[in-house]
């Protein structure tokens, strides 16, 4: 093995392996819209979730060209892997070494592909998890910032939500004077003494309604923010949003949070249909599954309800407690009929 030099540090030309693994999240007040440079139009607070993960092995070999291979579940992706290049070079200002050698990326999730749980947070949360660890030991400056905030900010600008799953529980991304340190640069972890305990052990159920393609993709919907007469609008009420979500978390009140959590599911996608183009990402069992958990609201009072991403699956949360199997029996026997293969990954938030 050879000795080289990368910044002032020697090193051994070898190869250098390093791992991380990272879950998804679900945003409940959300994130559409952004600036240049990644900069999210109003601020937005997720559930990182347990089980949903994406798991990274990154074998960096210093001192050779720079170019990346990626295998996604072992099956190479060259698509994948243009779009990550142009990433590092994009991050290259904060990590001066990164360009410096040769990548082969090694990347599965623990979740089937387009089930509308974002595997670009968790992917993005993991290789900057990977990049800091390989900071660790190229990088000659003095670490002035936290590397956790580190892989927030650098996970950022791979994919807004992904700079939110480098935290447990609940988390919040973008400025708000409801949340100290908020920022739009990387996420912060939401105050744990401001959560009631009933919204710390939470159930995300997410049905598989379509497994497709998504019509729309999350760059391009971001995009449509900009010519939508109702944007500026929205941005502000998110804002507001964050006030109200404050005193729910605090105060424990369940119904309110549901109707928030609601509202901005259904904003979101009122805000894509009032695109140009417009889009409806929402399948008919989209809606018969949202018509089905109010009637079940309704009848028996308990707190079941939703959140959809940008697409048509539909995401049932619920608190765990004395109530959830009777929540469970009623989603097995009347929910799951709506998916199209059967399909629903179960994952849960406990911290
Ligand atoms: C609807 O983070 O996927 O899931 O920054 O362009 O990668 P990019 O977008 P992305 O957008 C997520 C949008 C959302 C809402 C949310 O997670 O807050």
């Amino acid at each position: 093995m050879t000795e080289k030099f990368l910044g002032n540090k020697s090193f051994r030309v070898a190869d250098h392996t390093v791992s991380a693994s990272c879950p998804s999240n679900i945003a409940l007040i959300k994130y559409w819209g952004k600036y240049p440079g990644q900069i999210p139009a109003n601020p937005s607070i997720s559930y990182t979730l347990n089980h949903c993960k994406t798991n990274t092995t990154m074998e960096f070999c210093a001192g050779k060209p720079f170019g990346i291979q990626i295998f996604l579940a072992g099956k190479e992706e060259v698509k994948f892997a243009e779009k990550m290049e142009q990433y590092f070079k994009n991050i290259e200002p904060f990590l001066p070494w990164i360009l410096q050698g040769n990548y082969t990326i090694h990347t599965e999730n623990t979740f089937p592909h387009s089930s509308g749980i974002a595997s670009s947070a968790s992917g993005f949360g993991a290789v900057a998890k990977c990049l800091m660890e390989l900071d660790e030991a190229f990088s000659d400056d003095v670490r002035t910032q936290d590397p956790v905030q580190k892989a927030s900010f650098l996970a950022r600008l791979g994919s807004g939500s992904a700079c939110r799953s480098l935290y447990d529980g609940l988390v919040v991304w973008g400025e708000t004077r409801e949340v100290a340190g908020s920022s739009d640069l990387y996420a912060v972890r939401y105050p744990d003494s401001e959560i009631h305990e009933d919204f710390k052990n939470f159930n995300d159920w997410v049905l598989l309604i379509h497994e497709g393609e998504k019509s729309v993709s999350s760059t391009a919907g971001h995009g449509l923010m900009k010519t939508n007469p109702y944007a500026e609008r929205r941005f502000q009420e998110a804002h507001e949003n964050f006030a109200v979500i404050r005193q729910i978390l605090k105060s424990g009140d369940m119904d309110g949070f549901m109707k928030l959590v609601e509202h901005e599911a259904l904003t979101l996608h009122a805000m894509m249909m009032m695109s140009d183009p417009a889009f409806i990402l929402m399948k008919s069992g989209t809606l018969q599954v949202i018509q089905k958990i109010w009637d079940f609201r309704k009848e028996t009072g308990l707190s079941l309800f939703f959140t959809l991403d940008a697409g048509a699956n539909v995401h049932l949360l619920f608190p765990e407690n004395e109530h959830s199997d009777e929540i469970k029996s009623f989603i097995n026997a009347n929910l799951m009929q709506h998916t199209q293969n059967k399909g629903m990954v179960k994952d849960v938030m406990n911290f």
